[in-house]
């Protein structure tokens, strides 16, 4: 495990959704306020995100917990039940946590941004990916987790996430892969997004990708209990 430092570079509520429109009629444009501070994410207008969502997802796990894994956004089926990874990435994300010796009462697991972003497909909502501003408006929602769930480690799947926890739009997964990142007091571990090690398309690939994730969460375990 090599450890590297990381330093940061970071720099009216509305109730209603969008009603749907007649033909000819200009699109409704969803409320967004980028300064507003919500009290909860059903209130949330930082991005146009809410708009097309079941509801917004929030993190779930221990209340304090030491490690903290952040995905990117729900997807479709954790839009409909309101919980994070209750999906197939998520079904692979708990073979990983057995194969990796990890308990779920050691992490909490959420996403960098709260609600699902999608374009339709035949009768398929397609998953989209958030835009970086739909990653820095959700900040608001990671910063409270952060400070509040305390986790000491926090293992990013894929480069959203990878950027959101680094405030680094910049951050690449690649260079990231295989290293302990420090960043303020916490410790940054990063592998590939479970839908990568489920849809990439050469059994070989997924298998590699799989077997980093187990990697990345048994360093995150032992940074964990080293920070005990
Ligand atoms: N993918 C994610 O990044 N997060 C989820 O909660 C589900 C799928």
């Amino acid at each position: 495990m090599a450890t590297t430092k990381h330093t940061s570079k970071r720099a009216s509520k509305g109730t209603s959704k969008p009603t749907s429109q007649t033909e000819g009629e200009t699109p409704a444009q969803p409320e967004v306020d980028p300064d507003q501070q919500p009290a909860t994410l059903d209130d949330c207008r930082r991005c146009p995100l809410w708009a097309n969502a079941t509801q917004g997802v929030p993190g779930a796990g221990p209340r304090r917990a030491p490690i903290m894994m952040l995905g990117e956004q729900p997807g479709d089926k954790e839009d409909l039940q309101g919980l994070p990874f209750v999906g197939p990435a998520g079904a692979l994300l708990d073979d990983a946590l057995v194969e990796a010796g990890v308990g779920r009462k050691d992490v909490y697991v959420t996403n960098a941004v709260k609600h699902f972003k999608w374009t339709p497909r035949a009768k398929r909502r397609m998953h989209k990916t958030p835009a970086q501003r739909e990653v820095d408006a959700c900040r608001y929602w990671l910063d409270q987790e952060l400070e509040s769930v305390g986790a000491q480690v926090i293992v990013a799947l894929g480069a959203t996430a990878l950027k959101a926890v680094l405030e680094d739009p910049k951050s690449r997964l690649q260079d990231a892969i295989g290293k302990v990142i420090e960043h303020g007091d916490r410790l940054v571990v990063a592998t590939y997004h479970p839908s990568f090690a489920l849809r990439a398309p050469d059994p070989e690939t997924r298998h590699r990708a799989y077997a980093a994730i187990v990697a990345a969460l048994q360093d995150a375990k032992k940074l964990a209990q080293r920070r005990k």
